[in-house]
Order: C-alpha cells, then sequence, then structure tokens
C-alpha cells in the first residue's frame, strides 16, 4: 500500500501533535466555564486572557483587539456585518476585491440584497487587486473595504500596502484583510499592514478546525453580531471555548516560529513544481510569480481537473480543482472568470498546495505519477 501524499494544504493543514496535546490538556484540567466566579473558573480565564495576550502580541495589537472566532468564515462575517452596522451613518459603499473567499463575497451580496452599494474591485491575468481600479472606485463616502492578502485558488499575494495608501487617501473607510491563507507562510501583523482588522482561521497553520482570530488594530470596536452573555468582550456571545483559543494561540506561536523555515522550504518546493510544468507543452501554470510560497494552480489543456484530481488519488495522491469550497459545487471559480482565464483552460485546473511536512521526495514521486496519469489520459482519448 502507498502511504497517502498530501498536497491540499489550502483546505487544511493536519493538526501539529504538541496542538493536540494542549487542546487535551486543557479540556482535561480547566474545562470550566471562563465566566464562572469560583476557582475553576478564574483559572479558565486566565488560560483564555494569556492565549489573547500571546495572540495580541503576536499580531502587533492591544489584547482587547483580540476576539476568538469559530475560524475564517466566521471572522469575515463578523467584520463585513459589523463594520457594515457601526458605519452605515456615514455611507453605503462597500468594495470588496472580486477574488475574495466566499465568506467574503456571499456576506458582501447579503449587504447588496439589503440596500449597501457593494462594487467589485477588478483583478488582472494574474488574480492581483488593479490599483487603478481600486483607486477609481474608493470615494469618501466608502464605509468599508475588503481585500484579502493571499488568494486561496491561485496564491497571488495582493498589493494591501499600496492599496491602504489608496483607499486611506480618499476615505474613512474600514479596511479589512483576509489572512486565512497567508498566515504562517508570510509575516502577517498590524505593524506591516496597518489595516483595521485581519482575519485568520486556525486549521490553516496546524491547528484545531473551528477555531482563529478577528483582531482589530488599537482596538476598533464593532457592535456585537451574536448577542447573548457578553463574552469576548461583549463582541461574541457564548461560552468561550478556552482549549479552541488556547491551541489558537499555540499554532500561531508555533507558524510564526517556524515561519522563515517554512518560506524557504515551501520556496523550494514551488520552484522544483514550477521546474517541473513548465517543461510539459499542455499545462500553463496560472500562480503568478508574486504569489504565496504553498500553493501552485495549473491549467492542464484537455483533461478535466476532477479527472486529474480523481486519477492522482487512485494513486495516493491529494491535490485539488481550484479550491475545496468551490470543487464540490458545481460552476466556475469566480477567481479564474474575474482573471478572464479562457475557457478552455478553466476546466483543467489543479492546485498543488504544500506544506511544512511536505518533503521533496513526495514532490519527486508526484512529479512521476503526475507524468504517468497524463499517458495514461492520453492513450485512454487515442483509444
Ligand atoms: C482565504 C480564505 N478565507 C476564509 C476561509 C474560510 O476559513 P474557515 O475554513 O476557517 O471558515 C478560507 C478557507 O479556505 C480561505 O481560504
Amino acid at each position: 500500500m502507498r502511504t497517502l501524499i498530501y498536497l491540499d494544504h489550502s483546505a487544511t493543514t493536519k493538526p501539529d501533535a504538541a496542538i493536540l496535546q494542549t487542546f487535551l490538556a486543557v479540556n482535561e484540567d480547566y474545562w470550566f466555564n471562563p465566566a464562572s466566579i469560583h476557582k475553576g473558573g478564574d483559572q479558565a480565564a486566565n488560560l483564555l486572557e494569556r492565549a489573547r495576550e500571546q495572540v495580541a502580541t503576536l499580531l502587533k495589537t492591544p489584547s482587547k483587539s483580540v476576539i476568538f472566532t469559530s475560524g475564517g468564515t466566521e471572522g469575515n462575517n463578523y467584520v463585513l456585518r459589523g463594520a457594515e452596522i457601526a458605519t452605515k451613518s456615514r455611507g453605503k459603499h462597500i468594495l470588496v476585491s472580486s477574488v475574495e473567499h466566499p465568506s467574503v463575497l456571499e456576506t458582501a451580496k447579503v449587504l447588496q440584497n439589503e440596500g449597501f452599494d457593494v462594487e467589485w474591485i477588478a483583478v488582472d491575468s494574474n488574480g492581483q487587486v488593479c490599483l487603478a481600479d481600486l483607486d477609481r472606485k474608493v470615494r469618501n463616502d466608502t464605509i468599508l473595504v475588503s481585500i484579502q492578502h493571499v488568494n486561496n485558488e491561485i496564491g497571488t499575494i495582493q498589493p494591501i500596502v499600496d492599496s491602504i495608501d489608496i483607499i486611506r487617501t480618499k476615505s474613512r473607510a474600514i479596511i479589512h484583510m483576509d489572512a486565512v491563507q497567508s498566515y504562517g507562510k508570510l509575516q502577517v501583523d498590524f505593524d506591516k499592514y496597518p489595516v483595521d482588522w485581519i482575519t485568520l482561521s486556525s486549521h490553516k497553520f496546524h491547528g484545531i478546525k473551528g477555531s482563529g482570530v478577528a483582531a482589530s488594530r488599537n482596538h476598533i470596536t464593532l457592535p456585537p453580531y451574536i448577542h447573548g452573555g457578553g463574552q469576548e468582550h461583549g463582541h461574541r456571545s457564548g461560552t468561550t471555548p478556552v482549549a479552541q483559543a488556547v491551541s489558537t494561540a499555540k499554532s500561531m506561536r508555533l507558524a510564526a516560529n517556524e515561519q522563515q523555515a517554512t518560506f524557504k522550504h515551501l520556496d523550494m518546493l514551488q520552484k522544483e513544481l514550477r521546474k517541473f510544468f513548465e517543461e510539459l507543452s499542455a499545462v500553463n501554470i496560472l500562480t503568478p510569480d508574486i504569489s504565496a510560497p504553498h500553493i501552485l494552480t495549473v491549467a492542464v489543456r484537455g483533461v478535466k481537473g476532477e479527472v486529474l484530481v480523481n486519477a492522482l488519488e487512485k494513486r495516493e495522491i491529494y491535490v485539488s480543482t481550484s479550491s475545496a469550497c468551490s470543487s464540490k459545487k458545481k460552476g466556475t471559480s469566480h477567481v479564474l472568470e474575474a482573471m478572464n482565464l479562457h475557457s478552455e483552460l478553466i476546466d483543467g485546473v489543479i492546485r498543488i498546495s504544500t506544506g511544512k511536512h511536505t518533503s521533496i521526495e513526495e514532490i519527486e514521486q508526484f512529479k512521476l505519477h503526475f507524468t504517468h496519469v497524463m499517458k495514461q489520459l492520453e492513450r485512454n482519448v487515442k483509444s
């Protein structure tokens, strides 16, 4: 039996053993409700606040700016909905890049249906936000701009600093950066990116699924969107899952400590994959040079992406079509459409995403199997 070669780290990563241990230990010893006033509650509350401080230190913001969430989707919903409620007296204009994750795009569409003037920022053929289009569209009544740090389908890094400059000269808009795909691979903090909100998801950097962070710079507050007992400084009611919060802080710490080494390793793997695909005439590399190191997305002419994914899966290699979210849905990827990718190429897209545990030997194996699969598919077409 072959061992699994997992090349779908943009979809999720395996939790680190140290994180699982922390999760278990907190649940075993500090399972109390952090809002309880007895000693157990106090201990849980202390752990929770320590975790918050650690996250805040990593993101370079005060600890009261950190809200623990259930992950990227919740964080993105919270920031978009909260920003809308907080600032609607200033205007109704919202700008969202056209290649955002569905948790941003779909929330923006809900706001549009509720009467907000939502516009989509165009991207170029590399999936990179077009700064001229942003400059054209941002207005003094723009209340919110949401631009992701790294695109989950093709890995493009967005020009966040330049975007901030454009937005700040023309408006007082709240700026949100979805950093779900970048944390642990690139530097992510408020000093480097002085946006107003950053959202993260722990399972993308070897943490626990169903946990993440929404953090603001210098404690910008938004109205609560889950109402109840007023936990998380009133922002997100519901008994705070301390073990998730502590595990999130630990997975962030580990990812930050390892970030430079992780980048170097992933970059080396990506270069290897690029070299391989550059030599194949049937393949177009879609991931631009300015990209995160863990994602390489290619379009294979004459083959359907799902067919390739299935053929590789039979060889115990897991890759995906453009994204885990869209690959099980019918229809075309909004990211590839926004890039104006030719429909012939859209059908044959696969995303290979590596992680810190991916070895060069696994990449060599991938190359061999990919070559075999392509030959097999060519033979099937001819016969
Ligand atoms: C860029 C981006 N934002 C948000 C999310 C959603 O995160 P979660 O799975 O934690 O809800 C994802 C998940 O793939 C993502 O890639």
